[in-house]
């Protein structure tokens, strides 16, 4: 109700509407210059790049805005007086306790937004209550305790004088709605979820707060072999789905606006919405790799970089990239890709060019330390035969990051020697070449030649000794967070069901 007469009341004044339309295109004109860019950073890494040199690596890149997924205090530090906007995230884990208590939510906001925008100057915008809550596969676990823990945080910001300053919102999964008639036109919340959706929406639009969702054309692709390919990117190749009057050639934007027609539909159509996650990973899969990763978000970029929005909401939302780097740690139950959503790799370097803001080029990250340039591979001695290899490489691939080596991935073609190496060395650098992480039955042997070759990368990990501080806080949790990637959109795959 209170939505609707505001609605009304705009809608009213007709010489106030036409200004306020001259002013915005003004304003577009000038949005156009200063429009930033925002992305996801997050942490569960084993070599996580140091904050101070991620925060630098944001600003040479243009990104004004970041998604944290908890309250890690380091990098929030290194975020203080650096010009960029910060969502902090709560962790699902927190939803329950947070909902229980009102004081447990007056300690979060007091310890993890008051004292880090008081002390250390950090730009807080937005605290994200929970990650994907609703998805499907968390079997309902979170769908009690989201909206309370939503309400008591609200209350919290409002209890701390950070009520106009910082908005609680929740990200989403895109399969919090869906359509039944197989176009962006029929969209509506899921039924399940129906009243709870609309209860959540109803007070977030109350505190003057957007809505929060992720859209992933990379999984409905990569979860439906029938998915036309084209479609999941921007380059109007695809054949288009053409909904009444609107044609759309892109996934992004019929998922965005089966969205916005679920909006329209109860009642909040002019309810802001923020794209918390959106990207393409570059490795673990054979859809997921370089050129592809490179087509999306260079497409993504454009349509930032231009302002575009979607043919029922022109003005372009808030669209926060996923992700600024990779993550080696991260549960892979969602697919090997998960650990390669990056635009640069764990350390900052450049995966593959994009043209930036004004055509500027990606600047890689600056001042990373490394250990030493020595790689730990399979001796020229060792058989292929040796009883202990096949062990030998599970034991390494269990403590280290093996994505890599999957069918149609970045170093899925190397013979046995090399898949073995490549296993011992991703275990050696992990270990920080620790002495003795060399040594699998004389099976392995040190060596200062770089064994990398095609696309294949053999890495060697950051120093985490000789940045000077170090990176601790926040090392411990790490291991605790649950997958936030187990979407499957099933809008979009009804939406090709319906037409394909
Ligand atoms: C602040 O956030 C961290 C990280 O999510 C969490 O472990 C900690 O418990 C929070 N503090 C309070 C007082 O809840
Ligand atoms: C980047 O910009 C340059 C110069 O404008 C252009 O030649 C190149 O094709 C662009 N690359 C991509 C991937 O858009
Ligand atoms: C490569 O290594 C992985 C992990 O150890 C293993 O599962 C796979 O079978 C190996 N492939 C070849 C061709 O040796
Ligand atoms: C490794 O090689 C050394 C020297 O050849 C030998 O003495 C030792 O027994 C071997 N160790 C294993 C575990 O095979
Ligand atoms: C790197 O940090 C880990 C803990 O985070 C520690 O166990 C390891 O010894 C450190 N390595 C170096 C080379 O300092």
């Amino acid at each position: 109700m209170i939505i609707q007469s505001r609605i009304r009341e705009n809608m009213g004044s007709s010489r106030c509407f036409s200004w306020l339309l001259i002013l915005s295109v003004i304003l577009q004109g000038v949005t156009l210059e200063v429009r930033g860019l925002a992305c996801n950073w997050g942490s569960r890494a084993s070599h996580p790049l140091p904050a101070r040199i991620a925060v630098q690596l944001l600003k040479d890149n243009g990104f004004d805005k970041v998604k944290l997924f908890e309250a890690d205090p380091e990098p929030l530090k290194a975020l203080g007086h650096s010009g960029i906007q910060v969502m902090v995230g709560i962790p699902n884990e927190l939803l329950l306790p947070l909902a229980s208590s009102i004081q447990a939510a007056v300690n979060w906001v007091s310890q993890n937004v008051s004292s880090f925008i008081s002390s250390y100057g950090v730009d807080i915008r937005y605290v994200a209550v929970g990650n994907e809550p609703f998805l499907k596969a968390y079997k309902d676990m979170f769908v009690k305790t989201t909206f309370p823990a939503l309400q008591n945080i609200q209350a919290a910001l409002i209890k701390a004088g950070l009520g106009q300053r910082v908005k609680a919102t929740v990200p989403l999964n895109g399969d919090v709605y869906q359509t039944d008639s197989g176009l962006p036109s029929g969209g509506d919340f899921r039924a399940d979820i129906h009243n709870l959706m609309i209860s959540i929406i109803k007070f977030l639009s109350n505190n003057g707060a957007p809505l929060t969702v992720n859209i992933y054309p990379f999984l409905s692709l990569d979860a439906d072999p029938n998915f036309p390919v084209e479609f999941a990117f921007f380059d109007g190749a695809a054949s288009p789905v053409v909904d009444g009057s609107i044609t759309y050639t892109n996934v992004l934007e019929a998922n965005f606006d089966t969205l916005i027609s679920a909006l329209e539909k109860n009642g909040f159509g002019s309810m802001p919405v923020i794209i918390g996650e959106v990207g393409w990973p570059s490795d673990g899969t054979p859809n997921a790799n370089i050129q592809n990763a490179r087509r999306f978000n260079q497409g993504l970029l454009n349509r930032i970089f231009s302002s575009k929005g979607t043919p029922k909401r022109p003005s372009p939302p808030d669209i926060y990239l996923f992700a600024l780097i990779d993550e080696d740690t991260k549960s892979v139950d969602p697919g090997n890709f998960e650990r390669h959503w990056g635009i640069f790799y764990y350390d900052g370097t450049i995966k593959y060019p994009l043209n930036m803001t004004n055509g500027k080029s990606l600047v890689p990250a600056k001042g990373v330390k490394y250990l030493s340039r020595h790689w730990c591979v399979m001796s020229p001695q060792a058989s292929l035969s040796d009883p202990n290899l096949p062990g030998a490489t599970t034991y390494a691939c269990t403590y280290a990051d093996c994505t890599s080596l999957g069918y149609g991935s970045s170093c899925g073609n190397l013979d046995a020697r090399s898949n073995a190496s490549y296993a011992f060395n991703m275990y050696y650098q992990t270990k920080d070449q620790r002495e003795g992480a060399c040594s699998f039955n004389n099976l392995t042997v040190l060596t200062a030649i770089d064994p990398s070759r095609d696309g294949c990368r053999f890495e060697i990990m950051i120093s985490n000794s000789t940045h000077g501080k170090t990176p601790t806080a926040g090392t411990s949790s790490r291991g605790k967070h649950v997958p936030s990637l187990l979407v499957l959109l099933h809008v979009l795959t009804l939406i090709f069901y319906g037409m394909y």
